[in-house]
């Protein structure tokens, strides 16, 4: 529905920028093989294309070298392949007690299978604080990870303090930025993560099917997935070579060429203007709901501690009722319930019915805002 406002950019970006588009459609019609295998001329182009996605990325997040960067097919795949791909029955992993399902049930999983996991405590803002981390760690804590930004309370963490309390045990520090990526700068080697995992399809403007796993130096991540990869195809063994040890199979290769665009896109409006923007927007959103009553906001209080994404209830209100007022009367897309993170509403009290999330990005209109803030007011005042 074209005349939607869409403030739901916390589960997907939309729309995309132009040059999104029409790169991965060009890809598709125009180039079409399959990068790194063949070796005629198709095949390529098509792999120039996504070695250079695979740079931009390395580069944008400073990474020293773009074999240390993994494409994924979602966040959700990146946060699997480095939880299972590095973690065996002994070991002892540390994650906070706000994560997404995408880290909190491969973590579980793996509980099942021997693998020890102890659960730092958010504030009740969702904030991690690295004096409470120092205490948790083990000589055999090899993994350290946790969101960047919780997909409900929206506090953006110290990474870099963090980061620096895992290393001091000689944890490797992995860092979960769906919800920050291409909105705030994160610079691997200055904050200190030895691994990032992104979803393509959100801050990052690209198309669904994209990610990565990027890591600052080979973290010993082992595949889970062995098969076809263009190189050594005589060997009985997958390769072990990065990034083909962890990339088996045909890529999403118009996917990445979208993926690629998005970021020379990012790259030309300026990361900080981007941000700027964003927090702009957020500071908007968050005056309109403290100024109702009836409405609890979970999170900062302030735009500048949070990523752009507000969860809220109203008092009086499910969170799914709210949600459907706004789809059917104001033509709102947000998104009520558990967002996937059901340990974060369980944190805030919220669980099981929830709360509902807004998320503006780059292209909400200020048109939007200020449609969803008459709207909100006005549900609130009249019920
Ligand atoms: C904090 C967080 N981690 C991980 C994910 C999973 O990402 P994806 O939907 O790309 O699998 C999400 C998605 O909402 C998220 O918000």
């Amino acid at each position: 529905m074209l005349n939607m406002h869409y403030l739901d950019n916390a589960a997907t970006s939309w729309p995309k920028p132009e040059a999104v588009y029409q790169t991965a459609d060009k890809f598709m019609r125009e180039i079409g093989a399959n990068p790194g295998r063949s070796g005629h001329c198709l095949a390529k182009q098509a792999d120039t294309i996504v070695e250079e996605t695979r740079e931009l990325l390395a580069e944008f997040f400073g990474a020293p070298d773009p074999k240390l960067v993994t494409f994924t097919f979602n966040g959700t795949d990146g946060l699997n392949l480095v939880i299972k791909g590095l973690l065996a029955p002994g070991d002892h992993a540390i994650t906070s007690n706000i994560e997404h399902n995408s880290v909190s049930r491969p973590l579980r999983r793996l509980e099942q299978q021997g693998v020890d996991v102890t659960y730092l405590q958010a504030d009740a803002n969702g904030l991690l604080f690295a004096e409470d981390l120092a205490p948790l760690l083990r000589p055999e804590t090899k993994l350290v990870i946790m969101s960047h930004a919780s997909n409900v309370l929206g506090a953006v963490q110290d990474v870099a303090a963090l980061a620096k309390v895992a290393h001091q045990n000689g944890a490797l520090f992995a860092l979960d930025a769906a919800q920050t990526a291409g909105h705030q700068p994160i610079d691997m080697q200055a904050l200190g993560i030895d691994i990032l995992v992104v979803p393509g399809h959100k801050g990052l403007l690209a198309p669904y099917g994209t990610g990565a796993v990027i890591s600052l130096r080979d973290a010993g991540i082992l595949p889970w997935r062995d098969g076809g990869t263009g190189i050594k195809s005589d060997s009985r063994m997958h390769p072990n070579e990065l990034p083909y040890r962890l990339e088996g199979g045909t890529l999403n290769a118009a996917g990445i060429a979208g993926l690629g665009a998005a970021i020379k896109f990012i790259n030309a409006e300026g990361l900080t203007n981007i941000a700027a923007k964003e927090s702009n927007d957020m500071q908007q959103l968050l005056a309109c709901l403290q100024a109702e009553e009836r409405i609890t906001i979970y999170g900062p209080r302030s735009a500048a501690e949070r990523a752009g994404l507000v969860a809220f209830n109203v008092a009086g209100l499910s969170s799914a009722e709210l949600g459907q007022q706004l789809n059917d009367d104001w033509r709102v897309a947000g998104r009520p319930g558990l967002h996937c993170s059901p340990l974060s509403h369980r944190a805030v009290g919220t669980f099981p019915d929830g709360s509902y999330r807004l998320s503006p990005g780059y292209f909400t209109t200020p048109n939007a805002i200020e449609s969803v803030c008459a709207a909100i007011r006005q549900i609130c005042r009249e019920q």
